[in-house]
């Protein structure tokens, strides 16, 4: 995720603005830059790479002066993290400048419209359509400019503006994007996060969507969508600047759990236009699907357990075979890829070593690629044919959680959208599903909302050796379940086929022996119940996790989490989000480093 700052006072702007985005840096960038007025110009500077880097280009600011300017740090989503498409961007009368937080949905249609209008860009960013908009509509009255520009961006943002017609004044925009003045004594700042504020001020005003201010050194104006100044009231901050910098949580990990339910609305929305599902600048029709004989979705670790939950949806909807396959061993199988074969690659970070050498094997068998990457600009990004972003921004605890949901939210999109063309549905059946993903987000939060009581139900199930089961679906949900709980809290966790008990697992059952049952799959409840009845029999324990309104499980398991109702295929992006909490809280109870487990790396490079 981008960050954004902004300074106007008497001192150095650039000094204060580098500072605010060294606070920034724990969020994850990959580019960073500053915009500073200074004598009727703007001065920008910006750079691939680290803050330090733009810290030794500017003399740690003092190289460019100026008592006004905007910062920013970049997390690269559409276009390769460059200097050229870094922030801020100018425009091309050189009289704006602007940083941007947030994903601009109909930038390609502004793109080409500004084109046809005679601007020119010199990046491939969402964001450089606003700076052009900025130009285009100004005519003397910023404010006007600032609002007709706001009204024709669709998606999430909040952005940072300087005009060298004002030059100690700053313009701010938000929407679907956080954004918080702080309000300092002849001087006024804003950032996209609270941390680059404390170390300044502690007054700070909360901006709402749809509200646009000013801020000069002695005066903050806010306003309403149409123009109508607001009295705001000032909060009083009262975080720590390390306790900020996690917003407010213990650690990096629940807060990634936290920002599910926007981390996979930011991997829908760019994507469902009209109730059809479309993919990322390009497209597959239904000749091309039909020649694709099976497809191999390929990953490792969590990557890898979203391509088991992926290959359902995709056969049951698109009814093509599905093999999914870790990439450690799919790259030294001689695999059975040809040009009839389409590969889905998986991978937050993009540089997995084992899934890149399979993705290189695959193609070189001549199979067509589709990248479902996190970071852009990275390698599985550049070898695959396509790529669709999951959009999570970035993760810095090592135990994915929000890359794994955005995954699958992606997988289902990717199933939706091959479905369709290939005529496989019914247009109701397809416009019912195309709305319950729109409601995903939602679930999740009430997922989360609903499952006050983890933190106790880890302490009485996670204190031995844990098994978790399912079927289908949720059999993929146990999988990602048991590989959470071993990597954070160093439990012994498996998972098994709740049908495949009786061949062996079973012996392993005694008294007290937990067991987490995933039965989020109606049509297999009752084979899963009756695996249940089966350990219980034996002495185990049973937490069961099946949808609310659920009794059945109710009077088998001993406790049971519940998630919202919703179609099979998608339950798994529910259900895994208790089952990363109940590892999260075994993993705290048990006093482990949660953001950095032992012997794990977030982004295994090495074979
Ligand atoms: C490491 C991480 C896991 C991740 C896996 C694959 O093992 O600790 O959380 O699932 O790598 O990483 P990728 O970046 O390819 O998704």
């Amino acid at each position: 995720m981008c960050g954004i700052v902004g300074f106007t006072g008497k001192l150095a702007a650039a000094p204060v603005l580098l500072q605010g985005l060294e606070r920034l840096e724990y969020r994850g960038y990959d580019s960073a830059g500053i915009a500073v007025l200074d004598n009727g110009a703007i001065r920008v500077e910006k750079v691939s790479g680290r803050i330090a880097k733009l810290c030794e280009k500017t003399g740690n600011g003092a190289l460019v002066p100026g008592a006004a300017g905007i910062g920013h740090t970049r997390w690269a989503t559409h276009g390769a993290p460059t200097d050229q498409n870094a922030h801020p961007h100018l425009s091309n009368d050189g009289r704006f400048a602007v940083v941007h937080n947030g994903i601009i949905e109909n930038y390609l249609e502004l793109r080409k419209e500004l084109i046809r209008d005679g601007y020119t860009f010199q990046s491939e960013t969402d964001t450089e359509t606003i700076v052009h908009l900025l130009e285009h509509y100004y005519d003397g009255d910023i404010k006007a400019a600032v609002m007709k520009t706001a009204a024709r961006l669709e998606g999430s943002y909040a952005l940072g503006i300087v005009c060298t017609d004002t030059p100690d004044a700053l313009y701010v925009v938000r929407e679907a994007s956080p954004l918080i003045l702080g309000v300092g004594v002849g001087e006024n700042y804003f950032a996209s996060d609270v941390t680059a504020l404390v170390s300044h001020t502690k007054n700070v005003i909360y901006m709402e969507d749809g509200e646009f201010a000013r801020l000069t050194p002695g005066a903050i104006t806010v306003y309403d969508c149409t123009g109508r100044e607001l009295q705001k009231p000032i909060s009083r901050v009262t975080w720590s600047v390390e306790a900020a910098e996690k917003g407010g949580y213990e650690h990096f990990m629940l807060k990634e759990i936290m920002e599910q339910p926007a981390a996979v609305k930011a991997a829908l929305a760019p994507r469902i236009h009209d109730g059809k599902v479309q993919l990322d600048g390009f497209e597959l029709t239904g000749e091309q699907l039909r020649d694709i004989h099976k497809i191999i979705i390929t990953a490792c670790g969590s990557a890898y357990y979203a391509g088991c939950s992926g290959r359902y949806a995709i056969e049951r909807l698109c009814r093509i075979p599905v093999e999914v396959e870790l990439a450690s061993e799919l790259r030294y199988a001689d695999p059975m890829v040809d040009e009839h074969t389409l590969v889905l690659v998986i991978s937050q970070s993009g540089e997995t070593a084992d899934t890149i050498a399979a993705l290189r094997e695959c193609k070189s068998r001549g199979a067509k690629v589709i990248g479902i990457v996190n970071v852009v600009g990275s390698t599985i990004a550049k070898l695959s044919d396509h790529v669709l972003y999951t959009f999570a921004g970035p993760e810095i605890a090592v135990a994915t959680t929000k890359g794994y949901t955005t995954q699958l939210t992606v997988l289902y999109l990717f199933a939706l959208y091959a479905a369709g063309k290939l005529g496989r549905m019914d247009a109701d059946r397809y416009a019912a599903l195309v709305r319950e993903l729109q409601h995903l987000p939602r679930r999740i939060q009430q997922t989360i909302d609903m499952n006050w009581q983890l933190p106790a139900l880890a302490s009485r199930y996670a204190s031995q050796s844990l098994f978790f089961i399912g079927r289908n679906t949720d059999y993929a949900v146990a999988l990602e379940g048991a590989l959470k709980m071993k990597e954070i809290s160093y439990l012994h966790a498996e998972s098994y086929a709740a049908g495949e008990l009786k061949h062996g697992t079973i012996a392993l059952i005694e008294e007290n022996q937990p067991v987490i049952a995933v039965c989020c799959n109606e049509s297999l409840m009752d084979k899963t119940l009756s695996n249940i009845v089966e350990v219980k029999a034996r002495g185990a324990k049973v937490l069961a996790l099946s949808f609310k309104g659920n009794k059945k499980i109710v009077s088998q398991a001993d406790d049971v989490i519940f998630i919202p109702r919703i179609e099979t295929i998608f339950s798994a992006c529910l259900a895994v989000v208790p089952l990363q909490l109940l590892a999260y809280y075994a993993a705290k109870g048990r006093g482990c480093d949660i953001d950095k487990p032992k012997n794990l790396a977030k982004s295994v490079t090495v074979e």
